[in-house]
């Protein structure tokens, strides 16, 4: 029996796992969150590993505010580099597979064309600092794939659409910035292509490629454009204005571009990645009709 062990399985990413996972039944899952595994602790993850015997880590967990962490430095590092090494360290002489979540935070921004995976990191905040860290860390298990995500939102937890639609719902016209450029991805999306790349391994269909990937939904737009999007779909007639960055007022400065190129998995895994837009209409429906 394949055992899948999901680390942060209470969070967006995670939970999309869960609601997944009951369609492998071939599959053992084990869910955990802080209070079942907390990954910061090095003892603890050892111990764990050792008693369940994962033939696949799934890592969901982080530190995830980013303008907290400018303030909680050793928080953010604790979860996101240490948490990662932890992973690593435990898993370093068995056979099993980590799959660990990183983010498009670990560039500046400053590029004028989509990133690749081989481009140079140079974050500019606590927590692309400290999800870079993790990256490295991660990759000392040789058997480690790194997916690099952006913009994640979904039906779960605290993310950027719900925010816009809890707005619109309460007649607040939303200020948006119009000058920072990236792509959405939805974390069911996203949670999908995990399962598809683990169950593809597992039945022989792809190799496994350890490395750096990129994965974001198809498609480009700015915040501005993402919150209008989300208005029109839901129906709401309520303005959103396109302010610039500077007119907001954020503790961690934003990567301006943050384009992530995704040949690479799409090349290596034979992925079907969703338009962004596509996602935001499926993901509206369902939070529009639980309401
Ligand atoms: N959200 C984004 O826009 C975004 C963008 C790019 C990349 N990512 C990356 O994608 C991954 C998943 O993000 P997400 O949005 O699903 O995150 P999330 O919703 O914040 O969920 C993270 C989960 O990890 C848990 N956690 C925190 N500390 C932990 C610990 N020490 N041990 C075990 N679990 C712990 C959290 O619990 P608490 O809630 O109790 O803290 C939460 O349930 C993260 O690695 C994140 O860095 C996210």
């Amino acid at each position: 029996m394949v055992t899948i062990l999901v680390t942060g399985s209470k969070g967006q990413l995670g939970s999309e796992l869960l609601n997944l996972s009951r369609g492998y039944s071939g599959y053992e899952f084990i869910f955990t969150d802080l209070a079942e595994l907390d990954i910061t602790s090095r003892d603890e993850v050892a111990r764990y590993i050792d008693d369940r015997k994962p033939s696949w880590v799934v890592n969901c967990a982080g530190y995830t505010g980013v303008d907290a962490a400018e303030n909680d430095p050793s928080a953010a590092y604790a979860v996101n580099a240490n948490g990662p090494a932890n992973l690593a360290a435990a898993l370093r002489n068995t056979n099993c597979r980590l799959v660990h979540i990183s983010t498009d935070y670990v560039f500046d921004g400053l590029s004028n064309k989509p990133y690749l995976e081989t481009d140079k990191p140079s974050p500019q905040t606590v927590y692309g600092k400290s999800k870079s860290e993790g990256e490295t860390a991660a990759l000392t298990h040789p058997a480690t794939i790194i997916l690099r995500t952006s913009w994640l939102y979904g039906v779960y937890g605290k993310n950027f659409v719900r925010t816009i639609l809890g707005m619109l719902d309460r007649g607040i016209e939303p200020r948006v910035v119009f000058d920072q450029v990236g792509s959405p991805t939805w974390a069911r999306g996203l949670a999908e292509s995990i399962m598809a790349i683990i169950s593809g391994v597992i039945r022989n269909k792809t190799p496994f490629v350890p490395g750096i990937y990129n994965y974001t939904d198809e498609g480009v737009c700015s915040w501005f454009d993402l919150a209008a999007e989300t208005a029109a779909t839901a129906l709401r007639t309520v303005s959103v204005h396109a302010v610039r960055t500077e007119s907001i007022s954020q503790i961690a400065p934003r990567p301006p571009y943050s384009v992530l190129d995704k040949q690479k998995i799409k090349d290596t895994y034979g992925l079907n990645i969703r338009h962004w837009r596509e996602n935001l209409v499926v993901c509206i429906k369902i939070l529009t009709d639980a309401t």
